[in-house]
């Protein structure tokens, strides 16, 4: 059945540089620049829970784009170019920062279990927690003693993540509440891009309903992740309805999910 294959497949021809569990990383057209592809697994736990969900990459990756694109036109350095394709998106090469930043502002998830605190309550101020990014040993959280101590970045990396952090969740708690829609809260990571000598934090990774919690304001609804870790059903009508409601979807559009798909 060779004759059916394509003849090129630019996908296997490019440098793969990194596979996640969401997304894969290619070498980019020029130096400095990666392509990131955004795939249709979803998974929770730690990957211990493992499903591919038609269309999610598609959505990410136009989400993802609105927001980083947002960002950048309000001055917030981010990793992001500009969207390719489907399911790509040129962005800058950074040197990773092995933290994922989580920022709240209403109780959820670990903070409710942690603290014994009811989901959706208020928190008194948004709090910044870090998370080490080591899937082996489970995401922990650490304070920025570990941060330091370790090495992971500087104290003064983590006062420009922090500032970029409360920056990132001020525009889109204003974003998303302009649209119906609570930003629970919200994961993020940041990367040290290189420019010459100079050297810059920049948000980095994506930002989409798989890292957000967003909760529908008048039915409390969540249109995010969480409806496949708690089985939930309906991830694709809950992301395509952020995406509509931000302007990326038309009223009766929905996303085709039979987009180039990842050859492995
Ligand atoms: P948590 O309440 O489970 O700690 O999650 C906080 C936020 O971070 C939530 O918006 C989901 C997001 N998140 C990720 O993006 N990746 C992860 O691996 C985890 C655990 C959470």
């Amino acid at each position: 059945m060779d004759f059916l294959k394509p003849r090129y497949t630019p996908m296997n021809r490019r440098r793969r540089i990194y596979e996640g569990k969401a997304k894969v990383l290619y070498e980019g057209p020029e130096p400095g620049t990666l392509i990131q592809h955004f795939k249709d697994d979803a998974t929770a736990f730690n990957a211990k829970k493992h499903e591919v969900i038609d269309g999610k990459g598609v959505l990410n990756n136009r989400i993802s784009e609105y927001l980083f694109q947002h960002l950048n036109d309000i001055g917030v350095p981010t990793h992001f170019i500009r969207r390719l394709n489907m399911r790509e998106q040129l962005i800058r090469e950074v040197e990773i920062i092995p933290l994922e930043i989580v920022v709240r502002n209403v109780a959820a998830g670990s903070l409710a279990q942690r603290l014994g605190l009811e989901e959706g309550t208020q928190l008194p101020r948004s709090i910044i927690e870090f998370y080490y990014k080591n899937d082996a040993l489970n995401d922990p959280m650490v304070s920025e003693e570990h941060i330091t101590a370790f090495g992971w970045a500087t104290p003064q990396e983590i006062d420009d993540i922090m500032a970029l952090a409360i920056r990132v969740n001020d525009f889109l708690s204003g974003l998303f509440l302009g649209v119906g829609i609570r930003l629970v809260d919200f994961k993020m990571e940041a990367g040290r891009l290189w420019e010459g000598d100079m050297m810059r934090i920049v948000v980095a990774d994506e930002i989409s309903p798989d890292s957000c919690r967003l909760w529908d304001i008048k039915s409390q609804d969540k249109l995010d992740k969480d409806r496949f870790r708690r089985d939930l059903g309906g991830l694709i009508e809950a992301y395509s309805e952020v995406a509509r409601r931000l302007g990326i979807l038309g009223e009766n559009e929905n996303i085709q999910a039979t987009g180039p798909r990842l050859v492995q």
